[in-house]
């Protein structure tokens, strides 16, 4: 459904994504994580193809964006539904309204546009909401709006950013039930998220970026440790994933002391990060993480 195969995007001096391989299948539902500045949305605006890589190539559905002609772009965008944190709806329409609209943008006949629009609604559960207008609506169900939008033109995938990030706990996990419905549905699901909880909680794929790197990606666990804003600068290359802060900060320590004379050129090492008698290897200084 989505590969990307050994994609390079950098801006200028700065790293969007390095060397990254990944498949995603059709019906896969996929969390993608990673720190601030690691290379999310980057990855995201290169499966829209708003930005292009510098190397490697990009399969979605079957066809290699990286070498459509323009014109060919809307068509492609249309196998897409995006989901917003801030949900993004036309707040002088109403809920009918705003998912129709979707549907009249791509000149849908107005009887294709009456059968479907009542049943996603139906589908996300606000069907009694149709006459309303979004400030009269809570976040939970704004969002659900956002998805029924999402979901009108029957994309193949579904691309979520931040989905959950607007809204308290539980409605958050009323949410993640309704994405995971209609991933069993057969739609693929793509979200990015920083919820620890929420994807410790799904145990689904997780593919975590890490400076543009995919350094893991397996089922199970959000794995980075949660960072507080002052901790942001703690960083030491692949192992953000599974120490504590204050293991971090001792390691950090002692990483600075070790790399005073050595390059601190990072080589892709991905799951070896899990291995903790690497860990130990490389705490008591092993060479073999670095070149
Ligand atoms: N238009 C741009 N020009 C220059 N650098 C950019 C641009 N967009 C992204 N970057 C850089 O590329 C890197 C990856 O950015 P990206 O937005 O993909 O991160 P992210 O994982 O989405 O982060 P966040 O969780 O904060 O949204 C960052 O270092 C960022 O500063
Ligand atoms: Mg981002």
């Amino acid at each position: 459904m989505i590969v990307f195969n050994n994609v390079t995007k950098r801006y200028g001096s700065n790293v969007g994504l390095i060397n990254a391989s990944v498949h995603i299948n059709s019906g896969d539902f996929v969390f993608l994580v990673g720190p601030s500045g690691a290379g999310k949305t980057t990855f995201i605006r290169l499966i829209l193809k708003e930005i292009e890589p510098d190397s490697g190539r990009i399969i979605l559905a079957g066809k290699d964006i990286t070498k459509i002609k323009k014109r060919e772009v809307p068509k492609i965008r249309q196998k897409i539904g995006m989901v917003f944190q801030d949900f993004r709806l036309l707040e002088k329409k109403t809920v009918y309204e705003n998912v129709a609209f979707a549907m009249e943008v791509l000149h849908k006949s107005k009887r294709e546009i009456r059968e479907r629009v009542p049943y996603v609604l139906d589908l996300v559960g606000i069907a009694d909401k149709a006459k309303k207008y979004p400030d009269e609506l809570s976040a939970g169900e704004q969002q659900r709006v956002g998805i029924a939008r999402a979901l009108v033109n029957k994309p193949r995938v579904l691309i979520c950013d931040e989905p959950t990030g607007n809204l308290d706990p539980v409605t958050a996990m009323d949410i993640m039930e309704l994405l995971e419905q209609i991933n069993v549905r057969g739609t693929t699901v793509l979200m990015v998220t920083h919820a620890k909880d929420i994807v410790d909680k799904m145990n689904k794929r997780v593919v975590a970026i890490d400076h543009g790197q995919i350094v893991r990606d397996e089922e199970g666990s959000y794995g980075f440790v949660q960072q507080k804003e002052e901790e942001e600068d703690l960083y030491i290359p692949g192992f953000t994933t599974f120490l504590d802060p204050s293991e971090l900060r001792a390691a950090q320590e002692q990483y600075n002391r070790r790399n005073e004379s050595r390059s601190r050129t990072v080589v892709n090492h991905g799951p070896a990060a899990y291995d903790d008698s690497l860990v130990d290897t490389y705490l008591n200084g092993g060479e073999d993480v670095y070149e």
